[in-house]
């Protein structure tokens, strides 16, 4: 990966944070066939600040980090307004701060998309415990239309890009690019096969009005074509621009530790309700 991809998505993203607000919470953060309750859980890229909140509604002990240290900010606002404690830092996903095999869970969710899956794979499972799950939301770059409607409309990373065409804008940083197929392989490998593809939801028509015609009318329409389509034809659902992916630690000897910050290459930002010490999760 290109160095000043990371400086460029905090620089992004600081921007784009800066501008959201702490608001009200209530669902609980859900991922499929995990239980979140009592279990140490890391919110990868925490962004807006809600994924946090809602595995500590969910009854876990909660974790979080991001690049941007307006998304930190922003996700420690969430947890207060919403009286709920995380402990949240600045990291970078390619190289993260916390101690060997000290999660049960991880999460994430549109972030293996902005990162170099090898690098990031490495550390999810190194700071997984033996057993356990990390489960993203993520896009995808299976479907051969959409590949080639995003490089008509839009370009491609490291090509001359658009942001605009007619009616379609493309909302993300220059280096972001759907999540491939490749890229999933590699997380596969990290993993030695314990890799799962999870369909909620068949995404297709519906991205017209996600990047087009942002109208109710548009959206309910896109999304009855949506879910009738993958009725007719569940075979389908694998080609759905969502998809989650799921992999899952093998069960070898270490020993779980604590999370809690290494010193260097980390800065943590500090307010009691930051702390990494696990003595006080
Ligand atoms: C599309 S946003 C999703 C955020 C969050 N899941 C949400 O829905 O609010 C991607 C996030 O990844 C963060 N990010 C990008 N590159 C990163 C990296 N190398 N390490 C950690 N976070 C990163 C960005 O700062 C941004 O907050």
């Amino acid at each position: 990966m290109n160095h000043n991809v990371p400086q460029r998505e905090r620089d992004f993203f600081d921007r784009r944070w800066q501008a959201t607000r702490a608001v009200p919470v209530q669902e609980p953060l859900a991922i499929p066939g995990v239980e979140l309750a009592g279990k140490r859980v890391l919110i990868c890229s925490c962004g807006s600040g809600v994924e946090p909140v809602q595995a500590a509604i969910a009854g876990a002990h909660v974790w979080a980090f991001d690049i941007s240290s307006v998304a930190v900010q922003k996700a420690l606002d969430v947890a207060r307004f919403n009286g709920q404690t995380v402990r949240a830092a600045v990291m970078d996903f390619h190289a993260l701060g916390f101690p060997d095999a000290c999660f049960d869970a991880i999460y994430g969710s549109s972030i293996l998309h902005h990162v170099d899956c090898a690098a990031a794979g490495r550390e999810l499972r190194r700071c997984l415990k033996p057993g356990g799950v990390a489960f993203f939301r993520e896009n995808s770059d299976r479907n051969v239309i959409l590949r080639l409607a995003r490089r008509v409309m839009f370009g491609s990373p490291g090509e001359r890009q658009r942001n605009r065409w007619l009616w379609f804008r493309r909302t993300g940083t220059s280096d972001e690019y759907p999540l491939t197929e490749k890229e999933i392989a590699v997380l596969g490998e990290i993993f030695e096969g314990r890799l799962e593809r999870v369909y909620e939801d068949f995404m297709f028509v519906r991205l017209i009005s996600l990047f087009g015609w942002d109208r109710p009318v548009v959206s309910s329409v896109t999304e009855a074509v949506d879910a009738l389509t993958v009725r007719i034809c569940p075979w389908l659902m694998r080609y759905s621009f969502a998809q989650g992916v799921r992999v899952t630690k093998a069960f070898v000897g270490t020993a779980s530790r604590a999370p809690t910050i290494a010193s260097g290459g980390v800065s943590s930002i500090s307010a009691a309700s930051t702390s990494m010490d696990p003595g006080k999760s």
